[in-house]
């Protein structure tokens, strides 16, 4: 019987070249920035002695703060990303040039968005640091063993990332919040490109090991927040407050990305196996759409619901 997937390191050396090219666009596409050109100092002042946060320091709403929260911890929590990525991709030739260029980048994310939120005070400080040590303590993160997994895995996960950003970004109107968040997303692009068009070039050289991949990836999609004290009770926010949720998971990232840009349903010379795991991925995918569907109605229910209880003013 053949075997289920092209070996990791054939498919590694096989894909080198597209690295590099697409490292080289990358670069030339990255434009440089500067978190302190971002984070509004002036509006900063010292944390005194036994200071405590209340929520009345900061005018946004809990659902924004518990994604800005995740956010940051995500962005916390890179030097695990890192170990998984260099484990499997190797430190050599493009793809470890690759791999600390990104490193370099994440780390900037959570440099910008961390200064933000304290010199705002739109987070308890004393909490977000005690929540990064216990995430970064536990080095918690997916950690796939293919490589085929880990870059399917990484191109749905960037481009998730950078919805949750821009649509928290959206949210904030203090006239800062938004540029940062607006930033941060425009390199999670670039990162999801890059991982969008390897992961399409894979696809092309080991077709039925990456659909066994892409259907994995998707059936046991995991939030990147895993890990993090709390982590059903704010995804529930970020949910309510529209920024990631069933039907963004559907029609933003599934539908555009495995649907049409890696257009799973037109790849040939499958293995029976892989085209058994095609079919349970389509179908997967259309129940995610109507799980997200049936989300978004029940949320407008119980917002109208609640509306309804609100006394009229008198
Ligand atoms: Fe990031
Ligand atoms: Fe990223």
């Amino acid at each position: 019987m053949a075997a289920a997937h092209m070996p990791p390191a054939t498919l590694l050396s096989e894909l080198e070249p597209v690295v590099a090219r697409l490292l080289d666009r990358h670069l030339a596409q990255a434009k440089e920035w500067f978190p302190h050109q971002l984070v509004p100092y002036s509006r900063g002042r010292d944390f005194e002695d036994g200071y405590e946060w209340s929520p009345e320091e900061t005018a946004l709403p809990e659902t924004v703060r518990s994604s800005l929260f995740v956010n940051l911890l995500t962005e916390d929590n890179l030097p695990y990303y890192f170990r998984t990525i260099e484990n499997t991709f190797g430190r050599h030739a493009a793809w470890g040039e690759w791999n600390r260029r990104w490193t370099a980048e994440e780390g900037r994310h959570s440099i910008v968005i961390r200064d933000y939120l304290t010199v705002t005070r739109a987070v308890d400080p004393v909490a977000l640091e005690r929540a990064r040590m216990a995430q970064v303590s536990c080095g918690q993160v997916p950690e796939p063993e293919l490589p085929h997994d880990v870059v399917v895995y990484v191109a749905l996960q960037e481009l998730a990332t950078r919805i949750a950003h821009h649509n928290t970004g959206k949210l904030i109107d203090d006239g800062v919040g938004y540029e940062v968040m607006k930033r941060v997303a425009a390199d999670e692009n670039r990162h999801y490109l890059f991982y969008r068009d390897l992961a399409a070039a894979a696809l092309e050289l080991d077709p039925s090991g990456v659909m066994l991949a892409i259907e994995r990836r998707v059936r046991e999609c995991e939030m990147a927040g895993t890990g993090i004290i709390d982590f059903d009770t704010h995804a529930r926010a970020i949910a309510r407050a529209g920024i990631y949720d069933f039907t963004i998971h559907h029609g933003q990232i599934l539908v555009p990305v495995v649907l049409r840009h890696w257009a799973v349903e037109d790849v040939t010379g499958l293995s029976d196996e892989a085209e058994r795991a095609r079919d349970a991925l389509v179908t997967r995918i259309h129940r995610i759409g109507k799980a997200g569907r049936r989300q978004a109605r029940k949320r407008l229910e119980a917002e109208a619901a609640l509306e309804e209880r609100v006394p009229e003013p008198v």
